[in-house]
């Protein structure tokens, strides 16, 4: 009896442990993008889940993550309006194995025909076409309500605008991807930049499509496949035939569809395209099977989270065991230390992997992986491999704490680990070979100094040479220095030292970003740059003074004050200043009051009552979005005023651009 007592206190332990694991999977790859669970382990823990609520079934309540599916939605209010879905935008049920296919076939109707198709790894979208109109997009949101992100969505050129015929209310699904080639650029430049990485193209259509600037999302290349119908009196039985009509009304509907009468043939299809998929320009991580009737749909209905009706099939992700030779540490650019897991080589989805990165001290403590064990490799829908544990020989395992290294491998510091943090850090900062590397390609970035010619490369060369060792060093380069290194001639030499004199001019704000203090990024050096308007200002910020800053915490505001405490960092601030480098903002410069309208574009049309057009220009560039000239695509909305042009109202109606007033535009900007 005590057993059986004691056996139920630990399920109902282990359930409550698993629902606020799963709640932590669901919002760290819905709404930060950043996955930390496998599919396939979130799935194990999710049957796991449901079983023990059958067991005790007080414990599904409504807010059980096995009642509801993961929420892209942000906490905090991130730019687009949110809408109730018509219909709920659900989950599929997730197989792994043709035993839980031949299980789901059973509970079908006999000699149902089952449609056969690839599951694509984007994420969904549901297209809302009114009278023929794109009038709405939107995520899957908490499946109950979505993000309306129609303007970034038109960035899609396959998707159309306006389909002739099409029944008077009608909803499209499907998938929005970054096809491999795009993510590959992105991630590259994103490389350059020293913006973190995307782990897989999922994650970076998904990050792509809530930005806030349509022009940044039309550069990325987002492309999209549509795989399910929905309205009121369409036309077709099937799902196919559905499919079939919208292909030929236009819509970039999924290929490779095939139906199926027998679970031989499902799994044929599946071989097949385990393999095929390779060569597939988006990525795919399983494929979908769907019952073709829509009669015998409507039979089958839906459970509380996933359609009785539809299944996914998951592919493996491809593993391999191999040798672990050795764990060495890395330092990067920002005094991070990484152990890095040196293996014996071992082919894995069609790449040699011999290297993986093992994240931090706790991650390694976590596998409980040593030099010599044999690991295993996973590469799944992340594109980066990685070390998902070791083989179980069943034998005396290793004894002993794993030991992080103590000392900075490059510079031989003491390292340390600020509490609450998971990472060990060189605090060497000025003088460690990476971290000085590191601020100096900040320094020349794009979004920084953007000095011309001066990337990764040959910062690394100028370094070997021993011309440069911190910022103001580059600006005593001479022509001559350069014009005799490997690969320069006279023409790159001198565009390095235009491009070095050039930045002698770049607004105080973006040089207080140049300088690289930690935590200080590019708009929160903007914020404290507004508000402090000059070095001189700054170097004697209190940590009061600079939380009252906007999105500046405790911790930004002590490493400002710590950066201005340090004597290496005035000598060098003293050589730029003496250089000619801009610490001050120039008189009467972008009093920019919000960034309520970052990244629209905004069309001003007709006459107003409450301020003149110039001041509504005026307005619109104070609160951080642009005044264009014509409506097009990419136009977020109109500000109208009485008598706007005919054409330009047709134009906005055509495109489906929202049309605003002059209070509700001043309301939208808190002047009202
Ligand atoms: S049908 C009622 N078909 O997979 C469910 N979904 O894991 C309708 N997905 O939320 C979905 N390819 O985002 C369907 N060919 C396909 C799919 C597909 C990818 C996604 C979709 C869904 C998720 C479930």
């Amino acid at each position: 009896m005590e057993d059986l007592f004691q056996t139920e206190m630990n399920e109902r332990d282990e359930a409550v442990r698993l629902r606020s694991e799963l709640e932590e999977a669901n919002y760290k790859y819905y709404v930060l993008n950043q996955p930390t669970l496998s599919d396939r382990d979130f799935d194990f823990k999710m049957k796991r889940l449901q079983a023990l609520e059958e067991r005790y079934p007080d414990l599904r309540t409504p807010d059980s993550p096995t009642q509801h599916v993961g929420s892209d939605l942000a906490k905090k209010a991130n730019g687009f309006e949110q809408v109730a879905h018509r219909y709920p935008m659900l989950s599929l049920a997730n197989s792994y194995s043709r035993e839980e296919i031949e299980d789901w076939v059973r509970h079908l109707p006999a000699d149902v025909e089952i449609v056969a198709e690839l599951k694509y790894d984007g994420l969904s979208i549901s297209l809302h076409y009114e009278q023929g109109r794109l009038v709405r997009a939107l995520t899957r949101g908490d499946g109950v309500r979505g993000d309306d992100v129609l303007r970034n969505i038109r960035t899609i050129d396959s998707i159309p605008a306006y389909v002739q015929g099409l029944p008077d209310y009608y909803e499209i699904r499907g998938e929005v991807l970054l096809p491999w080639e795009a993510f590959e650029r992105l991630n590259k430049e994103r490389e350059e930049q020293e913006e973190p990485l995307f782990a897989n193209p999922r994650n970076a259509a998904s990050g792509t499509l809530k930005l806030l600037t349509p022009a940044e999302v039309a550069r990325r290349g987002l492309t999209c496949r549509l795989y399910h119908v929905l309205g009121e009196n369409l036309p077709g039985l099937t799902h196919t035939e559905r499919l079939e009509q919208a292909r030929k009304w236009g819509f970039p509907v999924s290929e490779n569809m095939q139906v199926c009468h027998s679970v031989d043939e499902v799994m044929a299809f599946i071989e097949r395209w385990d393999t095929e998929r390779k060569n597939l320009p988006v990525a795919t991580d399983g494929i979908v099977l769907k019952v073709n009737s829509i009669a015998a749909q409507q039979e089958l209905g839906f459970t509380a989270k996933t359609p009785r009706w539809a299944i996914a099939y998951k592919f493996p992700a491809e593993r391999q065991l191999t040798l672990l030779r050795q764990i060495t540490y890395q330092v990067g650019r920002t005094g991070v230390i990484t152990p890095v897991a040196n293996l014996e080589p071992v082919q894995l989805s069609g790449t040699m992997v011999q290297r993986a990165t093992l994240h931090n001290e706790d991650f390694v403590r976590q596998l409980g992986i040593r030099e010599g064990d044999r690991v295993w490799v996973e590469k799944g829908g992340e594109i980066i491999p990685k070390i998902t544990g070791k083989e179980e020989t069943g034998e005396q395992q290793a004894t002993g704490d794993y030991q992080f290294i103590t000392h900075c491998p490059e510079c031989g510091t003491a390292l340390v680990r600020a509490e609450g943090e998971a990472a060990w850090r060189c605090p060497n900062e000025n003088g460690c070979p990476p971290q000085q590397k590191g601020k100096l390609e900040h320094y020349v970035s794009r979004k920084a100094m953007n000095i011309d010619g001066l990337g990764e490369e040959t910062i690394d060369l100028l370094w070997e040479k021993g011309l440069v060792r911190n910022i103001a060093d580059l600006y005593d380069l001479k022509e001559s220095d350069l014009s005799g290194l490997e690969g320069f001639g006279q023409k790159s030499a001198q565009r390095i030292i235009e491009g070095i004199n050039a930045s002698k001019q770049v607004p105080w704000e973006r040089v207080l970003f140049a300088l690289g203090i930690r935590m200080v990024g590019e708009t929160t050096a903007k914020k404290i740059a507004r508000r402090f308007r000059s070095l001189q200002d700054l170097q004697w910020a209190t940590v009061e003074q600079l939380t009252a800053v906007e999105d500046v915490g405790e911790q930004i505001a002590c490493n400002v004050t710590a950066f201005f405490e340090r004597a290496d960092n005035l000598a060098v601030l003293v050589r730029l200043q003496e250089a000619g480098v801009q610490f001050a903002a120039a008189e009467g410069v972008d009093e920019v009051v919000s960034n309520e309208l970052e990244g629209m574009s905004i069309v001003i049309s007709g006459v107003f009552e409450k301020h003149s057009r110039d001041e509504y220009k005026a307005l619109i560039e104070k609160h951080g979005g642009k005044n264009v000239g014509s409506i097009s695509k990419k136009t977020s909305f109109v500000l109208a005023g009485a008598n706007m042009g005919p054409e330009k109202r047709k134009k906005a109606e055509a495109l489906g651009i929202p049309i605003e007033d002059e209070d509700t535009f001043l309301r939208r900007i808190g002047a009202l």
